[in-house]
């Protein structure tokens, strides 16, 4: 179970989960601390992110971590509104430009590699004010925060994430309106936020090729959130073409534009133009892109990132009434199998990452793969040991052992989510991620190993699993 020489052992994190300081030195709200301040038991027992871990003040604590773990690489994300407190490049915030440069700093004087993300989730207020994601101005201001933080940053930072899971961000919080700005626009907010996002990862990866590359000698990319898809009765071909249509939906949608030809996969602009018609929308839902858009867009990143949690089984369900949704234009259905252990949605199916990665070789022809998110859960109160929790990471491991030894899919980071417990959006601190305990209760937030947390240093050591006697 060893992994090939150089693999990258590392773990993730995003600003706001994490930082708290929400009001500090100058920075700027953003859409989650209006979200978790206005209550309304959106988020559990209406917890925020005001102090999380508290990684504004204690990202010392949070490197002692990293380095106890071993990690080669370390995600976090930026927050855009510290930086940029009003999502613009009018005013810059130098404390915050200031607290981003130690970390990086810190990072590589103790030889670990910073992999940044420019966006998790965290829209500055200011700009979601103006229309957020459904506005095509923000594509332009995205450009700039993006310029700020290359030449800003990418003297030493060489592994760029533009956007964290697009893909889902776009659904869950301009289609359905779980997150903020928490306005449902069913069946075409979410397009619509995905056509920007689109178009401004591609304008920025643009930037730094035009601008950087040359000089920094860095990678951009973006990573997507790929549940695995497994046909329900994988001996009905309804089943499987249901299962296909719906990768079509969660991945292709990004990933075919931006790794194969600048548009979306046939399937999923036929189901929904046919749905858009039958429900008598004058077009179809789903925006189309300008021949010159799409030669923007094509082969705008320089590896591919997935997030992989879990799998679920995919049915045919025709949209007999019409009805509006994603699920309804992708006319599916999905469901667990009884036998599969897990918390909360997370159930436990490390098979399914294996065959995510093939599928990803074998559909965006052979990239470079990182994992920039893996992990399970525990719920409240959580258990220092562990111990069924890391049999998950562990099964984990040898299935990404096997993807490289046996289906030579060219995996070269892995990254576990979480470092440290954190604040799991609308499930507040009740669902915990984390290698590390927080204790949420204490002002000190102190960071205590989970057993998951010494086991995977142990991995990280040998450079695999060892065989188990
Ligand atoms: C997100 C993280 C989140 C994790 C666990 C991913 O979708 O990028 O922010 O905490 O999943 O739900």
């Amino acid at each position: 179970m060893a992994f090939p020489a150089g693999f990258g052992w590392g773990a993730a994190t995003a600003a706001y989960q994490i930082e708290g300081g929400w009001d500090a030195d100058g920075k700027g709200p953003c859409v989650w601390d209006t979200f978790t301040h206005q209550g309304g038991d959106r988020v559990f027992k209406n917890q925020t992110g005001d102090v999380a871990c508290n990684s504004y003040t204690l990202w010392e604590e949070d490197l002692k971590c990293i380095k106890q773990l071993g990690l080669t690489h370390y995600r976090f994300s930026l927050s855009w509104s510290r930086l940029l407190p009003d999502g613009t490049t009018g005013f810059i915030n130098q404390k915050g430009v200031d607290y981003y440069n130690k970390i990086i700093d810190d990072l590589l004087k103790n030889k670990i590699i910073p992999m940044v993300t420019l966006f998790h989730f965290d829209m500055p207020q200011a700009l979601e004010d103006k229309g957020g994601w459904l506005s095509e101005a923000t594509i332009d201001v995205f450009d700039q925060y993006a310029r700020f933080c290359f030449s800003t940053f990418g003297d030493r930072v060489k592994h760029w994430i533009t956007m964290n899971e697009p893909n889902v961000f776009a659904i869950l919080a301009y289609d359905l309106g779980f997150f903020p700005p928490a306005v449902p626009h069913v069946g075409t907010g979410g397009y619509q936020a995905a056509h920007n996002l689109i178009k401004a990862h591609a304008r920025a990866w643009h930037s730094y090729n035009s601008l950087f590359r040359k000089e920094q000698k860095g990678l951009v990319s973006l990573s997507f959130f790929t549940v695995w898809l497994e046909p329900a009765d994988p001996n009905s071909a309804s089943d499987k073409q249901a299962s296909e249509r719906a990768l079509a939906f969660e991945l292709g949608v990004f990933a075919k534009p931006i790794f194969i030809d600048g548009d979306y996969p046939e399937v999923v602009k036929s189901q929904i133009a046919s749905m858009s018609k039958r429900q008598g929308y004058p077009s179809s839902r789903l925006p189309e892109f300008t021949e010159e858009e799409k030669k923007m867009i094509k082969g705008t990143a320089d590896f591919f990132a997935v997030q992989y949690y879990t799998t679920r089984l995919i049915k045919h369900k025709e949209n007999k009434e019409g009805e509006l949704g994603l699920l309804q234009d992708a006319e599916i259905d999905y469901s667990t199998d009884p036998s599969w252990k897990g918390e909360n949605w997370v159930f436990v199916v490390p098979w399914g990452l294996r065959k995510l990665l093939k599928h990803v070789k074998d559909t965006y022809n052979n990239p470079v793969i990182y994992i920039t998110e893996n992990g399970f859960p525990q719920c409240d109160p959580p258990s220092i040991d562990d111990t069924q929790r890391w049999e998950c990471f562990r099964q984990t491991f040898q299935e990404l052992s096997k993807a490289i030894q046996i289906d030579k899919v060219n995996l070269q980071i892995y990254c576990a989510w979480s470092l440290l417990d954190n604040f799991e959006w609308n499930d507040g601190y009740r669902v915990r991620f984390g290698l590390y305990h927080v204790d949420f209760e204490d002002p000190a937030r102190p960071r205590v190993p989970y057993k998951s947390a010494k086991e995977y240093a142990k991995v990280i050591r040998n450079n695999g699993l060892e065989e188990k006697p």
